[in-house]
């Protein structure tokens, strides 16, 4: 699993920190927490984004494009990432957002909205909820050439074989700060919502013998739609990327819990509220309301229900998002 091969563009100096969290672990009496710090990594605000746009954009400058098309929700964190790689790299990028619940969407609201009009994007397209998005971006890729500009098309939440390098990546970065802090993690959680997370990091580990298992938090689909997409996700990757040595990984590796999306995706829950408002006041961490803050949801639930043992060591994966915690005050508090 030679990640060399691969070209990749650099946004985020060094690796990101492991924190204890000692206050949240004597707050639920065991297992030791950790929290792996992907809201510090680089562009705009940071979050996990940043890890997949490393191998996504550098496959978008060796075909010559100078256009990033993406899409995604109303408040996407992954928009807002791939337009500030865009900016970074000298580029134009084109938003596609769908409009989940009708009448949603802001051009003036705070949050992955204000930062959208902050760093400029060539356009913004708002299309309904029903309208399919990878459609809408082929369709603008074309009125785009015609213009004589050179799109990319970047996926949902980037997650495609390339964009699960990053993660693949991270794994990696996890296993040498492991061996450097002495600490062999029991568990890995994450939150999963397009599931290229979830699966760069599951590839990563097992590509390299270690065999943690790695915890989804799904914030929005059903566990079995998510462990089939995951699959799928792991069949592209050893396809296309590694198909001299591919990563072998087992059913039972595809660990997803869907019991804490509350009542939908970007909806709010009494367990999300709990768990920024403890992250917040007992380790000053700020969560997000969509995706981290319903999987430390589910992790505390967890805990509480004695999945872990006392002396397990979990290492929850902070995506980042926080921005999103400006446009949705009344989910947190
Ligand atoms: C803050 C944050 N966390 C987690 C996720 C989920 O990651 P993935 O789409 O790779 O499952 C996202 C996706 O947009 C995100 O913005």
């Amino acid at each position: 699993m030679d990640l060399s091969l691969f070209e990749r563009r650099r946004y985020t100096q060094g690796e990101t920190p492991i924190e204890y969290l000692a206050n949240l672990t004597d707050l639920l009496g065991g297992p030791e927490i950790y929290l792996k710090h992907d809201d510090l990594l680089g562009l705009a605000g940071g979050g996990n984004k940043t890890r997949k746009l490393e191998f996504l954009v550098a496959d978008a400058l060796r075909q010559g494009a100078d256009t990033l098309i993406t899409c995604g929700a109303i408040q996407s964190n992954h928009c807002r990432l791939t337009l500030a790689a865009a900016k970074k790299e000298g580029l134009h990028a084109m938003l596609v957002l769908s409009e989940i619940i009708p009448g949603s969407y802001r051009e003036d609201a705070v949050g992955n909205n204000f930062l959208y009009r902050l760093m400029n994007p060539l356009e913004i397209h708002v299309v309904s909820g029903t309208c399919d998005l990878n459609i809408a971006m082929l369709e603008h890729a074309e009125i785009l050439r015609a213009k004589d500009y050179k799109p990319y098309i970047i996926p949902m939440g980037g997650s495609n074989a390339i964009g699960c390098l990053g993660y693949i990546a991270c794994a990696k970065e996890i296993i040498v700060q492991s061996e450097k802090l002495g600490i062999d993690f029991t568990h890995v959680v994450t939150p999963t919502g397009s599931c290229g997370t979830h699966t760069g990091l599951l590839m990563g580990l097992r590509g390299s013998g270690v065999k943690t298992p790695v915890i989804g938090m799904s914030v929005n689909n059903p566990s079995d739609k998510h462990i089939r997409r995951i699959e799928k996700l792991i069949q592209h990757v050893n396809g296309e990327l590694f198909s001299k040595r591919k990563i072998p990984i087992t059913d039972d590796d595809i660990i997803v819990f869907d019991e804490y999306i509350g009542s939908g995706y970007s909806l709010p829950s009494e367990g999300l509220k709990e768990a920024v408002q403890l992250l917040a006041r007992y380790e000053a961490i700020l969560l997000d309301p969509v995706y981290t803050g319903k999987a430390m949801a589910g992790l505390v639930d967890l805990i509480r229900k004695g999945h872990f043992k006392k002396t397990d060591k979990v290492l929850f994966l902070h995506t980042g998002g926080s921005p999103a915690l400006y446009h949705y005050p009344d989910y947190t508090l």
